[in-house]
């Protein structure tokens, strides 16, 4: 049996639920969300720390709102990391459950990790941020939630590497069951996904912040200082992801033939935000539109991912698109109806928070946004009963 074969005996014999490149495309999609999250949540870490520990009037000021924020994006990232995970695992079964056994210790210690990394950054946030005490647990949460960024990219190396899962399985000849090597990773690509954009996500967020309370009078000279270290931060990263993106290109890319794509579509997004944050004058009235220049840049940099598991799958014969499939039309309408409702108590929560305006006046929200809270609060209540009454049918009804 050659790797193709394999590969194709350990899809799910039921195929997928539903057309496999549709399924693809909500993969890159939201495994952006994803990765924004995760990233802001590290950027935002990464400022509270330095932030108490070089204080100054504005610095300590903002080092508080950040240490508020980690624990906020990482359960946000943890939210949004369920959905690819779920596609991942629908399209790409055979290579994830692999990689995630040749990896076991660390696919197993990643929810510890994650738990981790969450709490200390909560611990800090609750006991810490007034004073700056227990910098140790922001410390510790840095290191907790970047190692847990390192183990995913681990297991998606590991992934797209099937030739080397039998040396990997069994060194020498001898069968490894423990899961603790690192067996595949590329610092490159490493240092592009996490740091590089933690601060272009850190970046962005800045200005949007500043954007937000842009009203309050008295905090104008704080928040056109906050949008311009954005600014600032936005200018210094972009040009060293660009250089990351190449460096990226020429070992995984190259790897895999796909160097010239790989590296000209990266370098150029890296480029192309130098070059946003360099004419970027206004970057508090801008920020909507730099959030949108970041999200455009991240879905590049999502199919970039996608473009280079297929080629690698592709040498085997693997393809998402001959993943053998089957309308099952029961799971598309409970996911259909679970998104539209989500997505309509999120956009409500989203229009309370914009209608409120970051203005200490007592802003009202419009009675349009309350029907769209109560139509959308009601949906929720009429779902969850729905489920608890197929639940209560299956269990007592079908044998
Ligand atoms: C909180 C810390 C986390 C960080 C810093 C993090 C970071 C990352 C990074 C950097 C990648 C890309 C790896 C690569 O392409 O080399 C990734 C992928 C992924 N993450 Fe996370 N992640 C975190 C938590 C989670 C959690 C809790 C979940 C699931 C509930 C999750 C689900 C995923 C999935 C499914 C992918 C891969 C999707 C694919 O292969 O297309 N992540 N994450």
């Amino acid at each position: 049996m050659d790797i193709g074969d394999m590969l194709e005996r350990m899809r799910d014999p039921l195929g997928a639920p539903f057309y496999p490149p549709a399924l693809q495309v909500l993969l890159v999609v939201t495994w952006v969300f994803h990765i924004f999250f995760v990233t802001l949540a590290l950027g935002s870490s990464a400022f509270s720390i330095l932030g108490f520990l070089r204080p100054n009037e504005y610095r300590l000021r903002l080092a508080r709102v950040a240490a508020r924020l980690t624990p906020n994006a990482v359960g946000l990232g943890i939210v949004t990391g369920i959905a690819p995970l779920l596609f991942v695992q629908t399209i790409y079964d055979p290579i994830w459950y692999a990689s995630n056994t040749l990896s076991g210790f660390w696919s197993v210690s990643f929810i510890f990790v994650v738990m981790g990394g969450y709490s200390l950054a909560y611990l800090f946030y609750l006991k810490g941020s007034a004073d700056g005490r227990l910098l140790w647990s922001a410390v510790a949460s840095f290191i907790l939630l970047f190692f847990a960024g390192w183990v995913m990219h681990v297991l998606a190396s590991v992934s797209i590497r099937p030739e080397r899962w039998m040396e990997w399985y069994a060194p020498g000849g001898v069968i490894d069951t423990r899961g603790v090597v690192f067996h595949s990773w590329n610092i490159p690509r490493l240092a592009f996904l996490l740091p590089l954009q933690a601060g272009l996500s850190l970046a962005v967020v800045l200005t949007l912040f500043a954007w937000y309370f842009r009203r309050i009078e008295e905090d104008a000279p704080f928040m056109t200082w906050v949008a311009d270290r954005g600014r600032w931060l936005g200018l210094a990263v972009s040009p060293l992801y660009a250089l990351a993106g190449l460096l990226w290109a020429a070992t995984e890319g190259a790897e895999f033939g796909v160097g010239m794509p790989v590296g000209i579509a990266l370098a150029a997004v890296g480029l192309a935000l130098t070059g946003y944050f360099f004419f970027l004058k206004q970057p508090m009235q801008h920020a909507p539109r730099t959030l949108l220049v970041w999200i455009i840049a991240l879905v590049v940099v999502g199919i970039v991912r996608e473009g280079i598991r297929a080629v690698s799958l592709a040498r085997f014969g693997y393809s998402v698109s001959n993943y053998p499939y089957m309308m099952d039309w029961g799971s598309i309408l409970v996911f259909g109806v679970t998104t539209v409702v989500g997505v309509a108590v999120v956009t409500y929560l989203a229009l309370v928070l914009y209608q409120s305006g970051g203005t200490k006046r007592d802003a009202q929200v419009s009675p349009r946004v309350e029907r769209l809270g109560s139509i959308a609060t009601g949906m929720l209540g009429a779902w969850f009963a729905f489920f608890i009454l197929v639940g209560l049918y299956t269990t007592f009804f079908l044998k």
